[in-house]
């Protein structure tokens, strides 16, 4: 091996570290949790916000052809939502526009993601996953006051 093999092996394996280490320091800074597929929270047949505390919401979502459930859901500036997705039919996604949540329905299981809405504002919610012909049509909003 010659030297300036060497060297772009190096630098090859040190770009590596720098990026590792840049995303899963940045996934701690910011507080980016990964979606978590969860077993203990049984599949639910219709979708319904319950509030926990001034602060905390739980929603549930359910997904179906073509609409969501609940489909606009409002909460207070600063409150946490805990996430539940399953869908009544086929696959279907779950993203928050402006917010690293994006979850899939599918039937059968139930996906969970946490979120903290500082921000006053509307923020729509969108079926990802192509689901047929009312695709399109599949939103919601979060609307924070
Ligand atoms: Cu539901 Cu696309």
């Amino acid at each position: 091996m010659d030297r300036y093999e060497n060297i772009a092996i190096r630098a090859a394996l040190m770009l590596i570290g720098v990026f590792f280490i840049a995303v899963i320091g940045l996934a701690i800074l910011k507080g980016i949790d990964v979606p978590t597929c969860i077993t203990d929270f049984p599949p639910f047949k219709e979708g319904k916000v319950i509030k926990l505390s001034d602060k905390e919401y739980q929603v549930q979502i359910l997904a179906r052809m073509w609409r969501f459930e609940p489909n606009r859901i409002e909460i207070p500036a600063g409150s946490k939502v805990i996430i539940y997705t399953t869908s009544a039919d086929v696959q279907h996604g779950f993203e928050i526009e402006g917010k690293a949540v994006n979850l899939m329905a599918i039937p059968g299981a139930v996906n969970k993601a946490e979120v903290v809405f500082n921000k006053p504002g509307t923020y729509r919610f969108v079926c990802n996953e192509f689901c047929g012909i009312g695709h399109q049509a599949m939103y919601g909003e979060i609307i924070v006051k």
